[in-house]
């Protein structure tokens, strides 16, 4: 079962008399089991209103978005934030800590919230790989940006999800940072189970994915193995946006 499948999905902004304006046009996208890849293409073209209907965090107008095989888009309000919480983790910039939380709790709070008991082995394992082992009962305003961004990640993994949705997670992060980032989200990739549709700008970080899908005009343009090569993907972009 795909980590992630939709398909048909239109969506516009504006509603009673204001004109509507589509961002997404009878977009798809399949993501496999654990895949990596990346969503990419110019300010506006909807890539994070995708992230946002993915995420369940807006209502398409139409279409379907499966993640591992259950039909989000047919769960009820109450259903759906349930469904998120354990199977979809979002690394959104807006989508912030909570300062008055430590570290630990933080990364736990989903399950929590689902009224589950947080494993204590699966928060060690985690707060290690993501470096972060001596921090757990700092506050997120005590943790550099880079750490703040790592915590998130803890938080969106923990619940083993069949999907991480990331939204320009390296865009405050300075070279050295982003460039350590993309590291651990490829060698996460490799241990976790979760797929990760990452969303950036950024050729560089977008190489550290296999794959990679442009936006145009409301859906998918062009989609392609990176190779890992950062050229070749800045090279198809302004092939595909020239
Ligand atoms: N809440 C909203 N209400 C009305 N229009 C919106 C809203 N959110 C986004 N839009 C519009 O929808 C379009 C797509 O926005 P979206 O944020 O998905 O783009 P993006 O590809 O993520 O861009 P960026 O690279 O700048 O983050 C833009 O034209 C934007 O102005
Ligand atoms: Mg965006």
């Amino acid at each position: 079962m795909e980590a992630l499948k939709a398909t048909g999905i239109c969506h516009a902004y504006g509603q009673g008399g204001e004109k509507k304006t589509a961002v997404l046009k009878d977009f798809a996208l399949e993501l496999a089991p654990g895949a990596f890849e990346v969503l990419m293409g110019p300010s506006g073209s909807g890539k994070s209103t995708f992230l946002h209907l993915a995420a369940g965090l807006l209502t398409a107008e139409s279409g379907q978005i499966c993640i591992g095989g259950t039909d989000v888009t047919a769960l009820g309000d109450g259903a759906a934030a349930k469904f998120r919480r354990r199977h979809v983790g979002v690394v959104f910039q807006s989508f912030n800590l909570l300062d008055a939380l430590t570290v630990a709790d933080n990364i736990v709070l989903p399950v929590k919230l689902d009224h589950g008991r947080p494993d204590a082995a699966r928060l060690a394992v985690l707060v290690e790989k993501l470096g972060l082992a001596g921090k757990e009962t700092r506050r997120p305003p005590e943790l550099s940006g880079g750490e703040r961004q790592r915590v998130a990640i803890a938080r969106a993994l923990f619940a083993e999800p069949d999907i991480i949705l990331a939204d320009e997670p390296t865009g405050n992060l300075d070279v050295a940072a982003a460039k350590d980032l993309c590291a651990l989200l490829q060698s996460l990739n490799r241990d976790e189970k979760s797929a990760i549709l990452l969303v950036t700008h950024d050729p560089v970080v977008a190489a550290a994915a296999t794959r990679v899908h442009f936006l145009k005009n409301g859906k998918i343009a062009a989609s392609f193995d990176t190779n890992h090569d950062p050229a070749a993907i800045s090279a198809k972009y302004l092939e595909t946006y020239r």
